[in-house]
This record gives structure tokens, C-alpha cells and sequence, in this order.
């Protein structure tokens, strides 16, 4: 069973969370987390499905955006995704295909129908100091008193509580770990890493190559239209437009979805004093030194 737990760094800030089985989780998650991770093993995938994979703040709404409309082949906005980890079964089993969801939750907790290889699994990673310094301003905006009583937190406590994991979703250091490990088991083709700071560098290469990965059109002005109606200005412009789902309005009190602030690599330097940023650089050396990944910070 899930378990309520307030997370406290040393100067006193807070997150209230739950925790199962050693893992931290939101406190929305779905039911009593034991059995909605076991729906989602099950669960049956489509085909044509397409699954979101992210840590928090790694742009989970930009790779949302992208697969959607190459998956619909519509280049409309429509906001936040349908998170795996939120919502019930039955409501996941009535989407209309083609269904592109999204879920902060590990490769090892996806359905097990993915792991044979049906579907397709788009993962956004992005530099753990941008994901950090996201992550304590997206806490900050949260303006609802029912998430006021839920996070408190320090710019200090968030990075201390941050690097010892005690966040949802975990360190992101293990986070990336996991996927080195599905990188060396896993036997399917039916995974891409989409890296933020290569988005951001050239972000019609990516819109083609993940066009071709999910066997969308290829037709260069279908691209470029999906190119530009993704680019941080433009989400950021639409999405000022829409009503927020109830989910998020119960976070928020403005009526604008939190999400989109700089939108850019390298704003942690203004956060990170030199001391956090020596400690983090040591850190971030000797957990990454076997991982085959590697990230950008400017
Ligand atoms: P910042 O807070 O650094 O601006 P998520 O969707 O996982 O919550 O991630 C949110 C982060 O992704 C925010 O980062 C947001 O601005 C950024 N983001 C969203 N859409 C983007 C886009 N089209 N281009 C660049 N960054 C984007």
C-alpha cells in the first residue's frame, strides 16, 4: 500500500508525496499505486500507440506535442498530456487511437506488451541542472492552497532533496541509469531518446527524425508546420490561450498551465551558486561515469 510522506531538507522545506515500495510517487497518483501499476502492466497496447517517457521538467509537453501531432497528423495545440500515472484505467481504454500518453514513471513499469516491442516509446531526456532549477520555479508558481500545503521549499532544499532522490520520481541520476540498463537488455527497436538540449539546437532534425521513428509523414511542409507550431514561443503563446484541464487548475489559480517559462539551456546559472555547482559537477561525474549517455549544460 501507498504510504503519505512529508520529505523535509535541513532548512526546513517540504514535499508531501507518497511512497510505495521504496519509491517515491505525486500524491494524485492513481488509487493505491500497487494496483494501478499492475493495470498498467497489463494494460493492452495498440499498435499505434505512443508512450511519453520523461523524469519531471525534461519536456514531457514538448515531445507530448510533437508525437501528437505527428501521430494525428493535425497540428493544433491541446495542451497537457494524459498521464499514465494519473488517470484510471478505464478512462486510458476509451481514448480514441491514435493515443499518445505520457508517464514520468521508469521503462521497468511500462506495459509489458511495450517491452515485447508493440507501440512506441519516446523518451525526453534533458541536463539535470536545467531539470533542477525547472523544477524548483514550476513549485514556486503553484499558487493553490492545496499545493501550498504540499510543497515548501527553499531553492537549497529543493537541490538538497533533489540529489538525495527524496523527490517524485527519484534522483534523476537512477533515472538514467534505468535507461542504460534498457538500452543494453532491451531486445525491441521501439524506442527513441530525444535529448532537450539537441532539440534546442536543431529542432527540424529531430521533428524529422521522430517523424520517421513513429512512420508519420514525411512531407516537408507537414514537418515544418509541425516544426513551428512547436517551438517554445508558439506552445508557450497557444497554450496561454487554453482553459487548463481540472487537474491542473487545481494547482494552479491563474487558469495558465504552469509549464512554460524559459524554455532554455543553461538558465541553472542562475540558481546554482559556484559551491552547489562544484558539489553537483563531483556528484554528477561519479554517477554518470558508466552511462552512455551524455548532456549539455549550455
Ligand atoms: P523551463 O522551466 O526551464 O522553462 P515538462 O513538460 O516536463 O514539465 O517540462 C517543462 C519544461 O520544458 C519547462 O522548462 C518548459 O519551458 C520547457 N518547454 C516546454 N515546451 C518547450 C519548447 N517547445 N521548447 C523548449 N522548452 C520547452
Amino acid at each position: 500500500m501507498a504510504a503519505p510522506v512529508e520529505v523535509r531538507s535541513q532548512d526546513g522545506s517540504f514535499m508531501k508525496m507518497l511512497v510505495y515500495d521504496n519509491n517515491y510517487f505525486m500524491s494524485f497518483f492513481v488509487g493505491n499505486i500497487k494496483d494501478h501499476l499492475a493495470d498498467i502492466e497489463q494494460m493492452e497496447v495498440r499498435d499505434d500507440d505512443t508512450f511519453v517517457l520523461t523524469y519531471p521538467k525534461s519536456g514531457t509537453h514538448w515531445a507530448y506535442t510533437l508525437s501528437s501531432m505527428l501521430r494525428t497528423g493535425e497540428t493544433t495545440y491541446h495542451g497537457s498530456p494524459t498521464f499514465l500515472d494519473f488517470t484510471n484505467m478505464e478512462t486510458i481504454n476509451n481514448l480514441p487511437s491514435p493515443r499518445v500518453l505520457a508517464s514520468h514513471l521508469t521503462f521497468n513499469f511500462m506495459p509489458r506488451q511495450i517491452k515485447e516491442g508493440k507501440g512506441k516509446v519516446v523518451s525526453m531526456l534533458r541536463n539535470p541542472k536545467d531539470v533542477a532549477s525547472s523544477m524548483y520555479t514550476f513549485a514556486k508558481k503553484l499558487d493553490h492552497p492545496d499545493y501550498q500545503a504540499r510543497y515548501q521549499l527553499s531553492w537549497e532544499g529543493l537541490l538538497e532533496l533533489y540529489l538525495g532522490g527524496r523527490v517524485p520520481s527519484g534522483t534523476w541520476f537512477e533515472y538514467i541509469q534505468a535507461w542504460d540498463r534498457v538500452k543494453r537488455d532491451h531486445k525491441g527497436n521501439n524506442i527513441i531518446h530525444l535529448i532537450y538540449e539537441d532539440m534546442k539546437q536543431d529542432l527540424g532534425s529531430n521533428v524529422r527524425d521522430l517523424a520517421v521513428f513513429l512512420g508519420a509523414s514525411c512531407e516537408q511542409d507537414f514537418l515544418d508546420k509541425v516544426t513551428e507550431n512547436c517551438t517554445f514561443k508558439s506552445m508557450s503563446t497557444d497554450s496561454a490561450n487554453l482553459t487548463p484541464s481540472e487537474q491542473w487548475m487545481n494547482v494552479t489559480n491563474n487558469k495558465i498551465l504552469p509549464i512554460y517559462r524559459k524554455g532554455e539551456v543553461g538558465d541553472w546559472k542562475n540558481y546554482f551558486t559556484v559551491a552547489q555547482n562544484e558539489h553537483f559537477d563531483k556528484v554528477y561525474k561519479e554517477k554518470m561515469k558508466t552511462s552512455s549517455f551524455n548532456f549539455r549544460f549550455q
